[in-house]
C-alpha cells in the first residue's frame, strides 16, 4: 500500500511516524508551506511534496490538515480510484466527496508537539463509506493500533463529544488555575502532582472512587468562599457554581446558596 500523508501539523507528525514504523510504504508528506513539508520529511525519512507537484502513483491518500481545510485539500487531489481519508473526529465522510472511496482514521488521543507517541495501545476508530475504503483503512489501522473500532458518524460524534469533555475542557481548566496562581506570583507547577495524581486515580479506580472536594464532602461555606475570590473573574465563578452545583447534586448533598 502506497500512502501519502498530507498535512504538516501534530496530527501529520505522529502519523506519519508511526506510519513509517508499519510495513506499508510510507511514500512522502505533501504540504502548503514547503519549509514546514520539509522539516516534517526530514523527521520521516520520506520525500516531500508540494500540493500543486503530487507524486502519481497512491493506494492512500491521509488528509491530516485542520478540520475545515479537509473539504477543499479533498476537492483539489488529482485522484479517482485511490482511498482519500481524513483524521478528524467529529467530520464526516461527505468533506472527501467526490471522491468514490472515503475513509477515515481517528486516533483518540490528544497529539501535541513533542515526542512521537507510540499509537500502538491507543484506540483508533474507523469509518468508510464502501468496501475498498474499509478493508484499506483497517489494514493499515490494525497495523498501527492494537484496537481499531468501526464506529458511525453519529456514535463517532458522541465519542468526540465525551474526548472534549474528558480531555480539552479539563486541560483548559488547568490552564485557568495556573493563570490564577501566576498573577500571585506563585509557582505554577505546585498543581502538577495533584494533575498527575488525579489522572492516574481516574484511569485506575475510575472517576467515581477518583473524585474528591469540597463539592463531593458537601463543604458549602468553602464553595461560597471559592465563589467570593473569583468576584473578579465571572466567567470562572459562573463554571465552578455550575460544576459544584452539579457534585452537590450527584452526591445527594443540598445547593443552597450555590446561584445558578
Ligand atoms: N492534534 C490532535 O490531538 C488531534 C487528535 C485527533 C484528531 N485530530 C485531527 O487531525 C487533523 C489535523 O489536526 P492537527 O492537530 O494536526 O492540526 P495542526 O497541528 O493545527 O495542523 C494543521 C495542519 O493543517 C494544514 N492546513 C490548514 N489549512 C490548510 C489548507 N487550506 N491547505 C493545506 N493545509 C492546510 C496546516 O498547514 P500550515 O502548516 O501550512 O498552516 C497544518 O499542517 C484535524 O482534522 C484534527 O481534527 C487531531
Amino acid at each position: 500500500m502506497r500512502i501519502l500523508l498530507i498535512g504538516t501539523g501534530r496530527m501529520a507528525y505522529h502519523l506519519g511516524h508511526n506510519i513509517t514504523r508499519t510495513s506499508f510504504e510510507l511514500i512522502g508528506v505533501a504540504g502548503r508551506d514547503a519549509e514546514r513539508t520539509a522539516d516534517l520529511a526530514r523527521f520521516l525519512d520520506r520525500p516531500a511534496f508540494r500540493l500543486n507537484a503530487l507524486p502519481e502513483e497512491v493506494d492512500l491518500v491521509i488528509i491530516a490538515t485542520s478540520d475545515d481545510s479537509i473539504h477543499s485539500v479533498a476537492t483539489a487531489l488529482p485522484y479517482t480510484n485511490c482511498v482519500i481519508a481524513h483524521t478528524a473526529g467529529a467530520a464526516g465522510l461527505d468533506l472527501l466527496e467526490p471522491h468514490a472511496h472515503r475513509a477515515v482514521l481517528w486516533p483518540i488521543q490528544t497529539l501535541s508537539h513533542g515526542a512521537p507517541v507510540d499509537l500502538g495501545p491507543v484506540p483508533i476508530v474507523v469509518d468508510a463509506n464502501d468496501a475498498v475504503a474499509r478493508e484499506t483503512i483497517l489494514r493499515l489501522s490494525r497495523a498501527i493500533s492494537e484496537s481499531v473500532f468501526e464506529l458511525t458518524h453519529e456514535q463517532r460524534e458522541l465519542l468526540h463529544l465525551t474526548a472534549v469533555l474528558a480531555s480539552n475542557l479539563p486541560v483548559f481548566l488547568m490552564h485557568e488555575a495556573q493563570r490564577l496562581l501566576k498573577q500571585q506570583k506563585l509557582p505554577t507547577d505546585l498543581l502538577l502532582p495533584l494533575w498527575r495524581t488525579t489522572a492516574h486515580n481516574v484511569v485506575t479506580i475510575g472517576p467515581e472512587a477518583a473524585l474528591t472536594g469540597p463539592a463531593r464532602r458537601g463543604d458549602l461555606s468553602s464553595i461560597k468562599n471559592h465563589l467570593e475570590h473569583l468576584s473578579n473573574e465571572p466567567d470562572l465563578q459562573r463554571i465552578y457554581a455550575l460544576l459544584s452545583a452539579m457534585i452537590l447534586k450527584a452526591n445527594d448533598h443540598p445547593t443552597d446558596g450555590i446561584d445558578l
